[in-house]
Protein backbone atom coordinates (compact mmCIF):
# COMPACT_ATOMS: atom_id res chain seq x y z
CA UNK A 1 0.00 0.00 0.00
CA UNK A 2 1.49 3.51 -0.75
CA UNK A 3 2.00 6.02 2.09
CA UNK A 4 -0.17 7.97 3.04
CA UNK A 5 0.60 12.04 1.70
CA UNK A 6 -0.83 15.77 2.83
CA UNK A 7 -2.93 17.11 0.20
CA UNK A 8 -0.93 20.22 -0.07
CA UNK A 9 2.12 21.80 1.76
CA UNK A 10 -0.64 24.19 3.50
CA UNK A 11 -2.33 20.98 4.93
CA UNK A 12 1.48 19.74 6.07
CA UNK A 13 1.97 23.53 7.84
CA UNK A 14 -1.57 23.34 9.79
CA UNK A 15 -0.93 19.81 10.62
CA UNK A 16 2.52 20.55 12.21
CA UNK A 17 1.18 23.67 13.79
CA UNK A 18 -1.79 21.75 14.95
CA UNK A 19 0.89 19.75 16.94
CA UNK A 20 2.80 22.19 18.10
CA UNK A 21 0.23 24.18 19.29
CA UNK A 22 -1.66 22.56 22.36
CA UNK A 23 -1.96 22.25 25.91
CA UNK A 24 1.89 22.92 25.82
CA UNK A 25 1.64 26.68 25.24
CA UNK A 26 -0.87 27.60 27.36
CA UNK A 27 -1.37 25.23 30.33
CA UNK A 28 2.17 23.81 30.36
CA UNK A 29 3.75 26.82 29.68
CA UNK A 30 2.41 29.17 32.36
CA UNK A 31 2.49 26.58 35.06
CA UNK A 32 5.96 25.90 34.46
CA UNK A 33 6.94 29.51 33.70
CA UNK A 34 5.19 30.41 37.01
CA UNK A 35 7.49 27.45 39.21
CA UNK A 36 10.41 29.01 37.83
CA UNK A 37 10.42 32.05 38.37
CA UNK A 38 8.75 33.95 35.53
CA UNK A 39 11.28 36.25 33.19
CA UNK A 40 14.26 34.89 33.15
CA UNK A 41 12.83 31.68 32.66
CA UNK A 42 11.00 32.92 29.73
CA UNK A 43 14.20 34.68 28.26
CA UNK A 44 15.77 31.18 28.20
CA UNK A 45 13.09 29.54 26.72
CA UNK A 46 13.29 32.57 23.90
CA UNK A 47 16.98 31.59 23.26
CA UNK A 48 16.38 28.10 23.37
CA UNK A 49 13.61 28.00 20.71
CA UNK A 50 15.38 30.12 18.81
CA UNK A 51 18.96 28.91 18.67
CA UNK A 52 18.80 24.89 19.37
CA UNK A 53 14.55 24.72 18.39
CA UNK A 54 13.79 25.80 15.51
CA UNK A 55 17.18 24.50 13.62
CA UNK A 56 16.35 21.27 15.38
CA UNK A 57 13.10 21.12 13.75
CA UNK A 58 13.89 21.70 10.72
CA UNK A 59 16.74 18.89 10.93
CA UNK A 60 13.80 16.21 12.41
CA UNK A 61 11.75 16.99 9.56
CA UNK A 62 14.06 16.80 7.16
CA UNK A 63 14.71 13.19 8.32
CA UNK A 64 11.51 12.03 7.92
CA UNK A 65 10.72 13.52 4.45
CA UNK A 66 14.01 12.29 3.26
CA UNK A 67 13.43 8.69 4.02
CA UNK A 68 9.85 8.80 4.10
CA UNK A 69 9.16 6.69 6.46
CA UNK A 70 8.15 6.35 10.50
CA UNK A 71 10.63 7.01 13.50
CA UNK A 72 12.08 4.12 13.57
CA UNK A 73 12.32 3.29 9.74
CA UNK A 74 13.77 6.82 8.67
CA UNK A 75 17.18 6.06 10.25
CA UNK A 76 17.17 2.33 9.35
CA UNK A 77 16.21 3.31 5.79
CA UNK A 78 19.28 6.16 5.89
CA UNK A 79 21.41 4.69 8.42
CA UNK A 80 21.65 0.77 8.02
CA UNK A 81 23.24 -0.78 10.97
CA UNK A 82 24.16 2.04 12.59
CA UNK A 83 22.30 2.79 15.83
CA UNK A 84 20.66 5.86 15.20
CA UNK A 85 17.86 4.32 15.10
CA UNK A 86 17.87 4.34 18.88
CA UNK A 87 15.92 7.51 18.97
CA UNK A 88 12.91 5.82 16.94
CA UNK A 89 12.76 3.62 19.89
CA UNK A 90 12.94 6.30 22.08
CA UNK A 91 10.66 8.56 20.87
CA UNK A 92 8.39 5.53 20.90
CA UNK A 93 8.46 5.18 24.78
CA UNK A 94 8.17 9.03 24.29
CA UNK A 95 4.99 9.02 22.80
CA UNK A 96 3.74 6.68 25.48
CA UNK A 97 4.76 8.49 28.24
CA UNK A 98 3.45 11.67 26.56
CA UNK A 99 0.15 10.97 25.44
CA UNK A 100 -0.34 9.05 28.93
CA UNK A 101 -0.63 12.37 31.18
CA UNK A 102 -1.40 14.57 27.81
CA UNK A 103 -4.70 12.86 27.11
CA UNK A 104 -5.39 13.40 31.40
CA UNK A 105 -4.81 16.97 31.05
CA UNK A 106 -6.94 16.79 27.83
CA UNK A 107 -9.48 15.32 29.62
CA UNK A 108 -10.02 18.04 32.32
CA UNK A 109 -10.01 20.62 29.40
CA UNK A 110 -13.30 18.90 27.98
CA UNK A 111 -14.93 18.35 32.12
CA UNK A 112 -14.13 22.54 31.82
CA UNK A 113 -15.97 23.15 28.01
CA UNK A 114 -18.94 20.63 29.38
CA UNK A 115 -19.44 23.02 32.49
CA UNK A 116 -19.49 25.67 30.29
CA UNK A 117 -21.56 24.16 28.05
CA UNK A 118 -24.06 23.23 31.08
CA UNK A 119 -23.31 26.70 32.35
CA UNK A 120 -22.39 25.46 35.58
CA UNK A 121 -18.88 27.46 35.49
CA UNK A 122 -21.06 30.94 34.67
CA UNK A 123 -20.46 31.30 38.47
CA UNK A 124 -17.77 30.10 40.99
CA UNK A 125 -19.45 27.14 42.29
CA UNK A 126 -19.37 27.29 46.08
CA UNK A 127 -16.07 27.34 47.80
CA UNK A 128 -14.82 28.36 44.56
CA UNK A 129 -12.94 27.03 41.56
CA UNK A 130 -9.74 26.03 43.03
CA UNK A 131 -11.87 24.05 45.55
CA UNK A 132 -13.99 22.40 43.17
CA UNK A 133 -11.04 21.82 40.23
CA UNK A 134 -9.51 19.68 43.57
CA UNK A 135 -12.92 17.91 44.06
CA UNK A 136 -12.96 17.19 40.39
CA UNK A 137 -8.96 15.41 39.90
CA UNK A 138 -9.14 13.65 43.05
CA UNK A 139 -12.51 11.49 42.09
CA UNK A 140 -11.11 8.74 41.64
CA UNK A 141 -14.08 7.71 38.78
CA UNK A 142 -14.79 10.83 36.70
CA UNK A 143 -11.53 12.45 35.53
CA UNK A 144 -11.40 9.22 34.04
CA UNK A 145 -14.04 9.43 31.78
CA UNK A 146 -13.23 12.90 30.17
CA UNK A 147 -9.70 11.17 30.03
CA UNK A 148 -11.01 8.14 28.44
CA UNK A 149 -13.58 10.78 26.05
CA UNK A 150 -10.71 12.41 25.19
CA UNK A 151 -8.46 9.60 23.82
CA UNK A 152 -11.80 8.00 21.91
CA UNK A 153 -11.89 11.57 19.56
CA UNK A 154 -8.26 10.80 19.47
CA UNK A 155 -8.47 7.27 18.13
CA UNK A 156 -11.34 8.21 15.62
CA UNK A 157 -9.55 10.86 14.21
CA UNK A 158 -5.96 9.07 13.76
CA UNK A 159 -7.77 6.22 12.53
CA UNK A 160 -9.41 8.24 9.92
CA UNK A 161 -5.97 8.53 8.15
CA UNK A 162 -3.45 11.94 7.62
CA UNK A 163 -5.26 13.76 4.86
CA UNK A 164 -8.68 14.20 6.44
CA UNK A 165 -10.21 15.40 9.70
CA UNK A 166 -7.76 18.12 11.66
CA UNK A 167 -5.93 19.31 8.63
CA UNK A 168 -9.23 20.89 7.45
CA UNK A 169 -10.34 21.68 11.03
CA UNK A 170 -7.30 24.07 11.99
CA UNK A 171 -7.44 26.11 9.39
CA UNK A 172 -10.66 27.87 10.60
CA UNK A 173 -9.51 27.15 14.61
CA UNK A 174 -6.42 28.07 15.47
CA UNK A 175 -6.95 31.70 13.68
CA UNK A 176 -10.12 31.66 16.41
CA UNK A 177 -7.92 30.74 19.30
CA UNK A 178 -5.75 33.23 18.42
CA UNK A 179 -8.29 36.04 17.70
CA UNK A 180 -9.43 34.98 21.05
CA UNK A 181 -6.23 34.77 23.15
CA UNK A 182 -5.41 38.42 22.40
CA UNK A 183 -8.86 39.56 23.32
CA UNK A 184 -8.53 37.80 26.37
CA UNK A 185 -4.75 39.12 26.86
CA UNK A 186 -6.36 42.22 26.02
CA UNK A 187 -9.00 41.81 29.07
CA UNK A 188 -6.23 40.58 31.57
CA UNK A 189 -4.20 43.62 31.47
CA UNK A 190 -7.25 45.63 32.97
CA UNK A 191 -7.95 43.42 35.32
CA UNK A 192 -6.65 45.23 39.19
CA UNK A 193 -2.91 44.38 39.98
CA UNK A 194 -2.08 43.09 36.34
CA UNK A 195 0.79 44.81 36.49
CA UNK A 196 2.70 42.22 39.22
CA UNK A 197 1.37 39.60 36.10
CA UNK A 198 3.22 41.18 34.05
CA UNK A 199 6.49 41.74 35.84
CA UNK A 200 6.32 38.71 36.48
CA UNK A 201 6.17 37.49 33.26
CA UNK A 202 8.15 39.77 31.86
CA UNK A 203 10.85 41.43 34.01
CA UNK A 204 13.71 38.85 34.43
CA UNK A 205 15.09 37.78 37.99
CA UNK A 206 18.29 37.08 37.19
CA UNK A 207 19.39 35.04 40.58
CA UNK A 208 16.52 32.24 39.41
CA UNK A 209 19.63 31.61 36.60
CA UNK A 210 21.88 30.19 39.53
CA UNK A 211 19.85 27.21 39.32
CA UNK A 212 20.37 24.66 36.93
CA UNK A 213 17.42 23.03 37.15
CA UNK A 214 15.53 26.04 35.32
CA UNK A 215 17.68 25.81 32.73
CA UNK A 216 16.51 22.01 31.82
CA UNK A 217 13.14 23.34 32.58
CA UNK A 218 13.42 25.83 29.96
CA UNK A 219 14.81 23.59 27.15
CA UNK A 220 12.44 20.63 28.14
CA UNK A 221 9.62 23.51 27.43
CA UNK A 222 10.67 25.04 24.24
CA UNK A 223 10.98 21.14 23.34
CA UNK A 224 7.84 20.11 24.22
CA UNK A 225 6.20 22.91 22.94
CA UNK A 226 7.66 22.91 19.23
CA UNK A 227 6.99 19.03 19.79
CA UNK A 228 10.12 18.05 19.01
CA UNK A 229 12.68 15.17 19.58
CA UNK A 230 9.68 12.33 19.84
CA UNK A 231 9.82 11.95 16.18
CA UNK A 232 5.91 13.57 15.70
CA UNK A 233 8.05 16.21 13.50
CA UNK A 234 9.54 13.31 11.57
CA UNK A 235 6.45 11.56 10.96
CA UNK A 236 4.94 14.60 9.74
CA UNK A 237 7.67 15.40 7.22
CA UNK A 238 7.63 12.03 6.43
CA UNK A 239 4.07 12.42 4.73
CA UNK A 240 5.47 15.54 2.84
CA UNK A 241 6.38 14.82 -0.99
CA UNK A 242 10.20 16.46 -1.70
CA UNK A 243 9.04 19.09 -3.79
CA UNK A 244 8.28 21.37 -1.09
CA UNK A 245 10.31 23.84 0.62
CA UNK A 246 10.77 23.23 4.38
CA UNK A 247 12.66 25.87 5.72
CA UNK A 248 10.38 29.01 5.41
CA UNK A 249 7.67 26.50 7.21
CA UNK A 250 9.71 25.79 10.10
CA UNK A 251 10.29 29.11 10.93
CA UNK A 252 6.57 29.85 10.46
CA UNK A 253 5.98 27.05 12.65
CA UNK A 254 8.15 27.98 15.22
CA UNK A 255 7.02 31.26 15.85
CA UNK A 256 3.78 30.69 15.62
CA UNK A 257 4.07 28.84 18.50
CA UNK A 258 5.84 30.95 20.28
CA UNK A 259 3.77 33.94 20.01
CA UNK A 260 0.78 31.27 21.68
CA UNK A 261 3.00 31.09 24.23
CA UNK A 262 3.88 34.42 25.09
CA UNK A 263 -0.06 35.17 25.23
CA UNK A 264 -1.28 33.19 26.52
CA UNK A 265 1.15 34.11 29.42
CA UNK A 266 -0.41 38.01 29.08
CA UNK A 267 -3.58 36.12 29.51
CA UNK A 268 -3.10 34.11 32.43
CA UNK A 269 0.21 35.86 35.02
CA UNK A 270 -2.11 39.14 35.68
CA UNK A 271 -4.77 36.99 36.66
CA UNK A 272 -2.61 35.09 38.83
CA UNK A 273 -1.37 37.89 40.43
CA UNK A 274 -4.96 39.67 41.05
CA UNK A 275 -6.92 36.77 42.36
CA UNK A 276 -3.99 36.24 44.21
CA UNK A 277 -2.88 32.59 43.29
CA UNK A 278 0.48 31.54 43.66
CA UNK A 279 2.39 31.53 40.52
CA UNK A 280 4.18 28.17 41.71
CA UNK A 281 0.34 26.34 41.99
CA UNK A 282 1.63 23.44 39.21
CA UNK A 283 -0.37 21.99 36.85
CA UNK A 284 -3.52 23.32 37.99
CA UNK A 285 -2.87 26.70 37.69
CA UNK A 286 -4.66 27.42 34.46
CA UNK A 287 -7.47 25.55 35.72
CA UNK A 288 -8.02 27.60 39.06
CA UNK A 289 -6.98 31.15 37.50
CA UNK A 290 -9.14 31.50 33.83
CA UNK A 291 -12.39 30.43 34.96
CA UNK A 292 -12.31 33.91 37.47
CA UNK A 293 -11.30 35.90 34.48
CA UNK A 294 -14.18 34.07 32.87
CA UNK A 295 -16.56 35.31 35.90
CA UNK A 296 -15.30 38.22 35.61
CA UNK A 297 -15.75 39.41 32.00
CA UNK A 298 -18.83 40.86 30.07
CA UNK A 299 -20.05 37.73 28.50
CA UNK A 300 -17.39 35.64 30.49
CA UNK A 301 -19.05 32.79 30.57
CA UNK A 302 -19.86 32.22 26.46
CA UNK A 303 -16.21 33.39 26.27
CA UNK A 304 -15.23 30.54 28.78
CA UNK A 305 -17.62 28.14 26.57
CA UNK A 306 -15.29 28.96 23.45
CA UNK A 307 -12.35 29.13 25.01
CA UNK A 308 -12.26 25.43 26.45
CA UNK A 309 -13.76 24.18 23.24
CA UNK A 310 -11.02 25.62 21.21
CA UNK A 311 -8.30 24.18 24.01
CA UNK A 312 -10.06 20.72 23.38
CA UNK A 313 -9.65 21.43 19.89
CA UNK A 314 -5.93 22.08 19.85
CA UNK A 315 -5.21 19.48 22.36
CA UNK A 316 -6.88 17.40 19.98
CA UNK A 317 -4.62 18.12 16.92
CA UNK A 318 -1.48 17.87 18.97
CA UNK A 319 -2.56 14.65 20.86
CA UNK A 320 -3.27 12.93 17.36
CA UNK A 321 0.45 13.91 16.15
CA UNK A 322 1.36 11.55 19.61
CA UNK A 323 -0.58 8.99 18.53
CA UNK A 324 0.52 9.46 15.27
CA UNK A 325 4.38 7.96 15.88
CA UNK A 326 3.73 4.58 16.95
CA UNK A 327 0.69 4.10 14.08
CA UNK A 328 2.87 4.31 11.70
CA UNK A 329 5.42 2.37 13.62
CA UNK A 330 3.46 -0.79 13.93
CA UNK A 331 1.38 0.01 10.38
CA UNK A 332 4.92 -0.60 8.93
CA UNK A 333 7.01 -3.00 11.04
CA UNK A 334 3.82 -5.44 11.84
CA UNK A 335 1.66 -4.95 8.69
CA UNK A 336 -1.45 -3.62 11.36
CA UNK A 337 -4.39 -1.83 9.49
CA UNK A 338 -4.84 1.95 11.08
CA UNK A 339 -8.03 0.91 12.54
CA UNK A 340 -6.42 -1.59 14.54
CA UNK A 341 -2.98 0.59 15.27
CA UNK A 342 -4.81 3.08 16.81
CA UNK A 343 -7.32 1.33 18.81
CA UNK A 344 -4.56 -0.72 20.32
CA UNK A 345 -1.82 1.76 21.00
CA UNK A 346 -4.43 4.80 22.18
CA UNK A 347 -5.86 2.29 24.80
CA UNK A 348 -2.57 0.96 25.95
CA UNK A 349 -2.21 5.04 26.43
CA UNK A 350 -5.19 5.52 28.08
CA UNK A 351 -4.00 2.77 30.55
CA UNK A 352 -0.87 4.40 31.48
CA UNK A 353 -2.77 8.04 31.63
CA UNK A 354 -4.84 6.29 34.10
CA UNK A 355 -1.90 5.92 36.57
CA UNK A 356 -1.23 9.32 36.04
CA UNK A 357 -4.83 10.51 36.87
CA UNK A 358 -5.06 8.70 40.01
CA UNK A 359 -1.69 9.61 41.02
CA UNK A 360 -4.06 13.19 41.83
CA UNK A 361 -6.41 11.69 44.10
CA UNK A 362 -6.35 8.00 45.31
CA UNK A 363 -2.59 7.68 44.71
CA UNK A 364 -1.27 11.02 45.27
CA UNK A 365 1.10 10.14 48.37
CA UNK A 366 2.68 7.96 45.45
CA UNK A 367 6.29 9.89 44.09
CA UNK A 368 8.92 8.37 41.61
CA UNK A 369 11.12 10.83 40.29
CA UNK A 370 12.17 12.81 43.65
CA UNK A 371 9.04 14.18 45.21
CA UNK A 372 7.26 14.37 42.06
CA UNK A 373 4.11 12.50 41.65
CA UNK A 374 2.75 9.79 38.86
CA UNK A 375 1.74 12.43 36.39
CA UNK A 376 4.90 14.87 37.35
CA UNK A 377 7.70 12.15 36.73
CA UNK A 378 6.16 10.92 33.25
CA UNK A 379 5.98 14.72 32.24
CA UNK A 380 9.54 15.15 33.66
CA UNK A 381 10.97 11.98 32.67
CA UNK A 382 9.22 12.43 28.72
CA UNK A 383 9.87 16.26 28.68
CA UNK A 384 12.84 17.28 30.41
CA UNK A 385 15.18 13.78 29.58
CA UNK A 386 13.80 11.62 26.42
CA UNK A 387 12.71 15.30 23.99
CA UNK A 388 16.14 16.84 24.45
CA UNK A 389 18.14 13.78 24.29
CA UNK A 390 16.08 12.74 20.91
CA UNK A 391 16.95 16.21 19.90
CA UNK A 392 20.95 15.55 20.60
CA UNK A 393 20.52 12.56 18.55
CA UNK A 394 18.50 14.40 15.47
CA UNK A 395 21.04 17.26 15.47
CA UNK A 396 24.10 14.69 15.67
CA UNK A 397 22.78 12.66 12.87
CA UNK A 398 22.00 16.06 10.81
CA UNK A 399 25.05 17.17 11.80
CA UNK A 400 27.39 14.97 11.77
CA UNK A 401 26.13 11.87 9.96
CA UNK A 402 24.84 13.84 6.95
CA UNK A 403 27.67 15.38 5.10
CA UNK A 404 26.91 19.21 4.71
CA UNK A 405 25.70 18.70 1.10
CA UNK A 406 23.69 15.62 1.93
CA UNK A 407 21.80 18.69 5.01
CA UNK A 408 21.76 21.09 2.98
CA UNK A 409 20.16 19.36 0.26
CA UNK A 410 17.87 17.39 2.63
CA UNK A 411 16.73 20.86 4.61
CA UNK A 412 16.22 22.47 0.73
CA UNK A 413 18.91 24.80 2.22
CA UNK A 414 21.56 24.61 -0.39
CA UNK A 415 20.39 28.21 -2.00
CA UNK A 416 20.08 29.59 1.42
CA UNK A 417 22.31 31.74 1.47
CA UNK A 418 25.09 32.28 4.72
CA UNK A 419 21.86 31.98 6.71
CA UNK A 420 22.49 27.66 6.05
CA UNK A 421 26.12 28.14 7.29
CA UNK A 422 24.69 29.19 10.50
CA UNK A 423 22.03 27.04 10.84
CA UNK A 424 24.44 24.18 10.26
CA UNK A 425 26.70 25.53 12.80
CA UNK A 426 24.34 25.51 15.69
CA UNK A 427 22.99 21.79 14.71
CA UNK A 428 26.44 20.60 14.76
CA UNK A 429 27.46 22.30 17.58
CA UNK A 430 25.60 24.49 19.34
CA UNK A 431 22.41 22.43 20.30
CA UNK A 432 24.77 19.13 20.97
CA UNK A 433 26.90 21.00 23.24
CA UNK A 434 24.08 23.29 25.03
CA UNK A 435 22.10 20.26 25.69
CA UNK A 436 24.79 17.82 27.18
CA UNK A 437 25.83 20.88 28.93
CA UNK A 438 22.69 21.50 30.90
CA UNK A 439 21.79 17.55 31.05
CA UNK A 440 25.35 17.20 32.98
CA UNK A 441 24.67 20.04 34.85
CA UNK A 442 21.24 19.35 36.24
CA UNK A 443 22.91 15.78 37.45
CA UNK A 444 25.42 17.70 39.39
CA UNK A 445 28.67 16.66 37.30
CA UNK A 446 29.12 19.75 35.98
N1 LIG B 1 3.55 20.51 21.38
C1 LIG B 1 2.36 19.96 21.95
C2 LIG B 1 1.71 21.05 22.78
O1 LIG B 1 2.25 22.10 22.93
C3 LIG B 1 2.59 18.72 22.74
C4 LIG B 1 3.46 17.69 22.07
C5 LIG B 1 4.68 17.34 22.63
C6 LIG B 1 3.07 17.12 20.87
C7 LIG B 1 5.52 16.44 22.02
C8 LIG B 1 3.93 16.21 20.24
C9 LIG B 1 5.13 15.87 20.82
O2 LIG B 1 0.66 20.87 23.32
Amino acid sequence: MAREKWQSKLGFMLAAMGSAVGLGNIWRFSYVAGENGGGAFLLLYLAFVLLIGIPVLLSEFSIGRQAQSDVVGSYQKLAPKKPWFIQGYMGLICSFLILGFYSVVAGWSLYYFWNYLNTSFFNAPSGGYEAAFGTFITNPVSPLFWHGLFMVITILVVLTGVKDGIERASKIFMPTLAVLLIMLAAYSVTLEGALEGLKFLFQPNWSILEDPSVYLAALGQAFFSLSLGMGGMMTYGSYLSKDESLPSATVGIGLMDTFFAIIAGVVIFPAVFAFNISPESGPNLVFITLPGVFEQMPFGGIVGLVFFFLLCLAALSSSISILEVPVAYFMRKFGWSRTLSSAVLGSLMYLLGVAASLGMGRWSDVTLIGDRDIMGSMEFVASDVFLPLGGLIIALFVGWHWSKAEAFEATDMASAGPIRHIWRFLVKFVAPVCIAIIFLSSVGIL
